[in-house]
Order: C-alpha cells, then sequence, then structure tokens
C-alpha cells in the first residue's frame, strides 16, 4: 500500500460523495494523525472540489490538522468540572514525565498533550481521549502508568482495557431509563397506525425536544411531514458538546434500541426513508456499539425495506462522525456539516422542517427526544405524562461537587432542592449552573426553583459548585469555551468573544476594575441583539451572571485598581455596528 492509497480507498468507500468529505478527512487524521498535502489533494481531485474547500474544513474542525500530532494523540477535557477534578495539574504533570510542551507534538514525534473543550466524561473526570478514544477517571497513578507505556511505546491495544471501559452511573430512573423496550413494538404501531396517530399520541404526551430549544415534538414532525417533498431526512443530534451534559452518551450506550425505534418510527410517521445519527468525534468509542445495532436491526427487519414484512416501509440509517465543533450541535450548523461543510448555522427561517439536509424537509431530534418518542408510541402517551397537561420528564446529568454525580431521571416540576437532596450535594453548595456555560447560575435563596420548561429550562447539564470555589475561575473556563467554539461566521460573536476574554482575563490576573463590567455589559448588550446563533447571543452570560450572583468574588480582585481599559472599547463597538450595519444582517 502506497502513501497515496488510503485517501484513494476513502473516495471509493463513500463513492466520490463530496458530502462525504468530512468523513474521509477525519478517517485520514485518525489513520495518518494528520492530513497530509497529497491527501488534501487526493481528495480535491476525486471530489471535484477546490482545495481551499478542503482546506477550510482542516482549519474550522479541532480535531483535523495539517501538522503530525504525535503517534499519541492525548486530549485532556478542558470543562469546570475536569478543572475541579485536577485534569489541568495531570496535563501538566503527563507534560513534565514525557518532556512536551501542551500542544506541542514531541520532537520525535510520539506524542501531543492538548487541551479540548469538554469530552462528555465529566461525572467520571477527568477524562481524556487518546488516538479518538475516551478513557475516564485520569488520577496520580494512571498518569504515571501512561507516561511509562508511552515511553515504552506500547501500542494502545495493549493499554489496560479497563481504563477504556466507560460505565454509566444511572443513579435514578423514570418511564425511559426503567423501561424494557421490545424492539419493533412501537414501529409496528406505528405503521398499523399510521403518521396520524403517532403525532397525535405525541401529542397527547406533551413531548417537548430535549435538545434544549423544548419545541413540541409533535408539531415538529407534523411541519415536516406536511412539507410539499418527496424526500424527507430524519436526522439524530448526538453531538452532545455542552459542557457538563452526558447523559445522551448513556442513552447512546444502553439504549441504542429506543434512541433507533424512535428515528424509525419518526421515519414512518413523516414519510422518510433514511435517517441519520450525527456522533460527535469524542464518542467514537459508541460507534461500534451503534453500528452492531444498527446492523443487528437490518437482520431482523427492523431497518431496510420492507420493514416487519410491510411493503414499501423503507429506512435506515448511517452514521456521520463530527470532528470537534461545539456549534454543530446547533441544528443547521449540524445539517451543514453532515452535508460536508463547514458547521456555520444557517440563517433562519427557512428552518430545517421544510429545508433541512440537502434543502430537504428535515427533522433533527435529541437522542433523548427519539428515545421518549419510541416509548410514547410503543405504550401510549401515558408513559411521558400520566394524564394529558402532565408535564413529563427529564434526564439530567449532574456533575461537580456531590457525592453521586451521574444520571438522573426526574419529573419536570422537580425542585432543585430535591435534585440536591437525591445527588448528595454538601451542604454548602454556592450556586449550580443550570444548562451548562450558556445556561443559568442558581445560588442557594433560588434552590426553590423548578426544572420545567417554564422555568429553569435544560438539555441535562447540572453543574454543583461548592463554596470553595470562586466564581471568577468559572466564568473564565466558560468565556474561554465561547470564544474558543466561536465558529467566526458573524463579527458580533467573533470580536465579542474575543473581547470578553479580555476582559475576564484582566479580572482573573487583579488587575480589573468595575468600570471594566460595564463596558462588559456594552459588548454583551451588542452580542444579544446582533449574534447570528444561540452561541454569541449566550457568550457573555456567565461573566455577567456570575457577578451579579456572586459579587464578593470579583470584588476582591477589583480592590483599589484603577481603571485601565483592555483594549479601545468605544471603537470596537462602533466598528461592530458598522459592519451589521453595512450588511444588513450579521455577519
Ligand atoms: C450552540 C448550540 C449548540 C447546540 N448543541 C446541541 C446538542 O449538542 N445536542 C442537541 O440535541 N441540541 C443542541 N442544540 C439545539 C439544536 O439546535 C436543536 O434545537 C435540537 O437538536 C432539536 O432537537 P429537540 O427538538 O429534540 O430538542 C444546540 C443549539 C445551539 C444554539
Ligand atoms: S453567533 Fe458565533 S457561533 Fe453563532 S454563527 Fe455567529 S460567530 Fe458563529
Amino acid at each position: 500500500m502506497t502513501d497515496d492509497d488510503f485517501a484513494r480507498e476513502q473516495l471509493a468507500t463513500y463513492h466520490r460523495d463530496p458530502g462525504m468529505v468530512l468523513q474521509m478527512l477525519r478517517n485520514i487524521q485518525l489513520e495518518k494523525n494528520h492530513i497530509p498535502e497529497p491527501d488534501i489533494l487526493i481528495l480535491a481531485e476525486g471530489l471535484n472540489l477546490p482545495r481551499t474547500k478542503v482546506q477550510a474544513l482542516i482549519d474550522f474542525y479541532s480535531f483535523l490538522h495539517n501538522e503530525p500530532r504525535g503517534l499519541y494523540d492525548i486530549y485532556f477535557s478542558d470543562s469546570i468540572t475536569d478543572h475541579m477534578l485536577g485534569s489541568r495539574v495531570q496535563a501538566e504533570s503527563l507534560c513534565n514525565k514525557l518532556g512536551v510542551e501542551l500542544g506541542v507534538p514531541r520532537d520525535d514525534g510520539v506524542v501531543t498533550v492538548s487541551l479540548t473543550s469538554c469530552t462528555g466524561l465529566c461525572e467520571r473526570g477527568p477524562g481524556i481521549l487518546v488516538n479518538g478514544l475516551a478513557i475516564d477517571r485520569m488520577d496520580d497513578s494512571r498518569v504515571e502508568e501512561m507516561a511509562e507505556l508511552i515511553e515504552a511505546n506500547v501500542p494502545l491495544e495493549e493499554w489496560p482495557l479497563e481504563w477504556f471501559m466507560i460505565n454509566d452511573a444511572l443513579h435514578k430512573k423514570g418511564p425511559l431509563l426503567n423501561n424494557t423496550f421490545t424492539p419493533g413494538a412501537a414501529i409496528e404501531r406505528a405503521i398499523l397506525g399510521g403518521g396520524d396517530s403517532v403525532i397525535d399520541e405525541l401529542e397527547q404526551s406533551g413531548l417537548r425536544g430535549c435538545g434544549g430549544a423544548g419545541f413540541p415534538t409533535h408539531r415538529k414532525w407534523e411541519f415536516c411531514r406536511s412539507a410539499g417533498d418527496e424526500q424527507r431526512y430524519v436526522i439524530c443530534n448526538a453531538d452532545e458538546g455542552e459542557p457538563g451534559t452526558f447523559k445522551d452518551r448513556a442513552l447512546l450506550n444502553a439504549y441504542t434500541d429506543a434512541m433507533i425505534e424512535g428515528m424509525t418510527v419518526c421515519g414512518i410517521a413523516i414519510g422518510s426513508s433514511k435517517g441519520y445519527i450525527y456522533l460527535r468525534h469524542e464518542y467514537e468509542f459508541l460507534r461500534e456499539r451503534v453500528n452492531r445495532r444498527l446492523e443487528r436491526r437490518r437482520t431482523t427487519n427492523l431497518l431496510g425495506r420492507n420493514i416487519l414484512g410491510h411493503h414499501g416501509v423503507n429506512f435506515d440509517i448511517e452514521i456521520c462522525m463530527g470532528a470537534g465543533s461545539y456549534v454543530c450541535g446547533e441544528e443547521s450548523a449540524l445539517i451543514e456539516s453532515l452535508e460536508g461543510k463547514r458547521g456555520i448555522p444557517r440563517i433562519r427561517p427557512p428552518f430545517p422542517v421544510t429545508h433541512g439536509y440537502k434543502g430537504r424537509p428535515t427533522v433533527v431530534n435529541n437522542v433523548e427526544t427519539f428515545c421518549y418518542a419510541a416509548g410514547i408510541v410503543e405504550h401510549g402517551a401515558e408513559f411521558y405524562a400520566a394524564a394529558p397537561g402532565e408535564p413529563g420528564w427529564k434526564i439530567l446529568s449532574i456533575s461537580g461537587d456531590c457525592s453521586r454525580p451521574g444520571i438522573y431521571e426526574i419529573p419536570l416540576g422537580t425542585a432543585i432542592a430535591d435534585v440536591l437532596k437525591m445527588c448528595g450535594a454538601p451542604k454548602n453548595v454556592r450556586s449550580i449552573q443550570v444548562g451548562g456555560p450558556g445556561g443559568i447560575l442558581i445560588v442557594p435563596d433560588e434552590f426553590g426553583r423548578q426544572i420545567s420548561f417554564d422555568d429553569l429550562n435544560t438539555a441535562g447539564s447540572f453543574m454543583i459548585f461548592d463554596d470553595s470555589r470562586n466564581m471568577v475561575d468559572v466564568a473564565v473556563n466558560f468565556t474561554h469555551f465561547f470564544a474558543h467554539e466561536s465558529c467566526g461566521f458573524c463579527t458580533p460573536c467573533r470580536v465579542g468573544t474575543k473581547l470578553m476574554v479580555q476582559m475576564v482575563d484582566k479580572i482573573e490576573a487583579g488587575h480589573g476594575a468595575r468600570l471594566d463590567i460595564e463596558q462588559m455589559e456594552r459588548v454583551h448588550k451588542l452580542m444579544t441583539q446582533a449574534s447570528h446563533c444561540g452561541l454569541g447571543q449566550r457568550a457573555a452570560v456567565p461573566i455577567l451572571t456570575n457577578y451579579e450572583k456572586c459579587p464578593e468574588h470579583f470584588l476582591e480582585r477589583m480592590e483599589d485598581v484603577e481603571y485601565k481599559p483592555a483594549f479601545d472599547v468605544e471603537a470596537a463597538i462602533e466598528r461592530s455596528r458598522q459592519i451589521v450595519a453595512e450588511e444588513g444582517r450579521p455577519r
């Protein structure tokens, strides 16, 4: 096999489909530790794409690289709860033992140690990725042993097997986590009852999207079904990039059949024959498992042509992998990524239900939403809501300062104080971040508030901080996360997130003054009004909310500091306004 053969093989495997270029690049990256120039040219020529388009993908996705990474390519999770468990210290310690600088491949090309936004192992952190595979519960002894294995050039297959066993801590089970699904039961009901009955059942149940926005699921499916097009698509959003969220990981692992069943039922209800699972790069370890389930369902006639012997009922599912981008969880960015492009959110409307994947009507739902949909169609609306109008359920991913971090399926309407009891949170909880970095910070006098669509809405992230934690550190972590993950499409977010980093770093270093907070509020206002997607609109929230709710942490670093601007705030805001005005829309 010559050096070029692998790239040519990719072209053949994906039938020279330009939409699959991201999958090909990712495979090359995993095979060769980088994407060599000749491979870029082979893909560009074979797919009839300009070289610059292929390069733009490498620039956009965090796990694609032009320059060789180490043969052992290690990423430590930089999520705040991993920090709290010592990830930074461990990354530094591993770097020291291996004589390597963070983020820079060692001269002999053997190893690279870097940071990444979040590996989705928050309840069992610190989590790392080694050549794309996840390892949880890093500690000093694992760091020590890992350094020895690397120096001795031991192949990954011979590393301790238990390091790669990712278990799920399912602490509280409700209807979904307790349910034993009968594969094919919901599909049979959907086929016999037809699309109307499926959508009616979903409406009765009150199921709303579990990915964060809470859009009623029956309406999404109905809109898509009524869009006048022959070809429709079903997409399962398994990108789960929000720091502190890992419940989809557990569902993909232990409730794979329910998710696939939900997608198939959706396909039957809306008249689609093709589905995709967009699986985040960090969940490579789950890919084989999901693939095996898909294969088994094909052999048992639950997927493919003439499902369960019903002539003309055809539906199949393919897995596509992400390559490192949080914003690709936003549904229109996800669709762009699935089409082999950079994950830049689309201007909406039109929405995916009418103009989605390849411009066709598309349902995008979260993993959890599909699982509940399968249960509702199999068992009836009461599976989710015991009576019409009842609020239903939510699966939380709980991490941070508590004795039982993990997965909890709770009735919507549960008070924060009760959630804290369930997970063994200490008495000295200072605050909770509900809904990830872009969510909301809750302090003790708000612990009576409830997890619900009307009060504290969350895709599932629930991070607990006791009073030993400093909220400036948390704000710094979240602000850097947003700046790193901004896709750069629109100026208010691209520039605004960088300005926020400068200001929060200044405060962290003890050089900030109260006037900095005022300047941040001004930048935040502009970002909220003019950013194109939820990332830019929420990116400044953590600093300002943390300041509002835990001011003492900020003020102690601001005492007697004379205001010196981190940059020319007026000029930056004015320039952003001009660009937005000139272009007539966010850019
Ligand atoms: C920046 C950003 C990131 C997102 N990430 C995810 C994600 O990882 N998983 C997800 O299901 N939804 C995510 N969403 C929400 C999706 O855009 C979309 O609303 C969701 O997939 C719809 O599914 P649902 O109706 O089942 O909730 C994200 C939204 C934004 C703005
Ligand atoms: S708000 Fe940020 S992440 Fe969203 S499109 Fe604009 S630049 Fe990209």
